[in-house]
């Protein structure tokens, strides 16, 4: 059966290691920082208001929990993205176990993933970046200020600067990787420094009457807010997809992984506490700027106007990753024969797939503009938990077909820690509306109507046998 071809995964792994692909400029520290990047960013800026509003002080037991699925899941990805160190994460190793359809469907799937995040993150840059030009008393016309039906009662059509933010880091990612990631690298650095200050200033201010109903809603709400910023976390498996680029991807993809979800699980919890501890929940409800309304009700407004500018830089990183990794997917599954050829072209001079960058670029800028950020978000989520999900399967496809492949990192616990991650992103998904649920449906029959109408006989498996 065709649907069930799968590559070889040991002329794969050579493939990785010869010259001539994608320049391999990046080491560990570069992926931790990376991870940082694609990670802090909407969800804990903007996505904490709602969460706090749905479970109350007990949202820092939500991010635990997202935190842990993600742990489980990253304990998967590690393992793979250490064995195959090609570009395309998931999709790729999954063509090596799961089959040509499956590796399809996965990738379809992270193309949603990863572009709807970079859509939902500029909607969320350009929140804030319209909130800190009011304060020099600059403001757009409404017209321009945000997407079709996304303010009640104005008349919205376009969102101008959503637009523009993903054109400028369009540009950058085009014009090579090497500077991308040192830009990257200053931007995570001030991002995790205003965090930082946010917990040294803010925890001076908190008080714990205010974590009192700690659980107000149940463990239901808990579960509904989890859901809701997993949001937070998805970006760390962005780190994979640069598998090609890195120097040394046995060692530094699973540091890169673990270290960069280690870091943000921590800061989010304390975060998410002192955030709480400030303000009483019930404030949050309808603020776009949770953490700095924080600092602002603590009387520190010269903190709270450095966090809108770090949450400014901090989403830019997040959209740069995002928009990173899902350019490397299409080059996979191009390079394949299953996308057009044209978009795994590297351009001669900056060693990047311009074609395929601009595209996606302009492609998800303009569902940014277009398109309100609840609708997004929603969306990013399955698709994301759907992935974990099928890498976790993978795993253990793996292990059993292919006992003997040399696996610099090892996931702890196989079956049950990949089993755990299933059973964790399957609980999440059951907590996302019924919509979620028919977009995400209708998104992967058209994926299933494109393989068998396009992909299936351009694939390079069909030529070579
Ligand atoms: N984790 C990323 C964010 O919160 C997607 O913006």
């Amino acid at each position: 059966m065709s649907i069930f071809r799968t590559k070889n995964l040991d002329a794969m792994i050579a493939a990785g290691a010869k010259p001539g692909g994608l320049k391999k400029v990046l080491g560990p520290t570069d992926l931790v920082l990376m991870g940082i990047g694609a990670i802090v960013g909407t969800g804990i800026f903007v996505l904490t208001g709602t969460g706090a509003v749905t479970a109350g002080p007990a949202l820092t037991i939500s991010f635990v929990v997202a935190a842990l699925a993600c742990c489980f899941a990253a304990l998967c990805y590690a393992e793979f993205a250490s064995t195959v160190p090609v570009a395309g994460s998931i999709y790729t190793y999954s063509y090596a176990t799961l089959g040509e359809l499956v590796a399809w469907m996965i990738g379809w799937d992270l193309l949603l993933e990863y572009g709807l995040a970079t859509s939902t993150v500029a909607v969320g840059w350009s929140g804030y970046f319209q909130s800190l030009m009011s304060g020099f008393g600059l403001a757009l016309p409404d017209a321009l200020s945000a997407a079709p039906g996304a303010r009640e009662g104005v008349e919205t059509l376009f969102n101008l600067p959503a637009f523009l933010i993903m054109m400028v880091l369009t540009g950058m990612l085009s014009l090579g990787m090497r500077e991308s990631a040192r830009a990257n690298n200053v931007m995570v650095v001030i991002k995790i420094a205003v965090v930082l200050l946010f917990i040294a200033v803010g925890v001076g201010h908190v008080k714990p009457d205010n974590w009192q109903p700690f659980m107000p809603f149940g463990a239901g709400s808990v579960m509904s807010a989890a859901a809701l910023v997993f949001f937070a976390f998805i970006g760390f498996d962005a780190v994979t997809s640069a598998a090609e680029e890195v120097k040394n991807p046995a060692r530094d993809l699973p540091i890169g992984i673990i270290g960069s979800l280690v870091v943000c699980a921590i800061l989010y919890v304390v975060v998410a506490a002192i955030m709480t501890g400030i303000v009483p929940y019930m404030d949050f409800k309808g603020v776009d700027h949770p953490v700095s309304l924080a600092l602002q009700v603590a009387g520190e407004n010269w903190v709270a106007g450095f966090v809108d500018l770090a949450a400014i830089l901090g989403m830019s990183t997040v959209i740069l990753v995002m928009a990173y990794g899902q350019t490397r997917i299409l080059f996979a599954m191009s390079r394949d024969g299953l996308l057009p050829g044209k978009l795994s072209t590297v351009h001669p001079k900056y060693g990047t797939p311009f074609f395929a960058t601009w595209l996606v670029g302009i492609i998800f800028g303009l569902i940014a503009a277009l398109v309100p950020l609840n609708v997004l978000a929603e969306l990013v989520n399955i698709g994301t938990l759907a992935a974990f999900t099928l890498v976790s399967v993978a795993v253990i496809v793996l292990r059993k077909k292919r006992p003997d492949l040399p696996r610099a990192f090892r996931c702890p616990a196989v079956p049950l820690v990949p089993i755990l991650a299933i059973i964790f992103c399957l609980a999440l998904m059951s907590f996302l509306s019924w919509h979620t649920w028919v977009a995400f449906g209708v998104w992967l029959a058209i994926g299933v109507a494109v393989y068998f109408g396009y992909a299936r006989k351009r694939s390079l498996l069909n030529k070579a046998g």
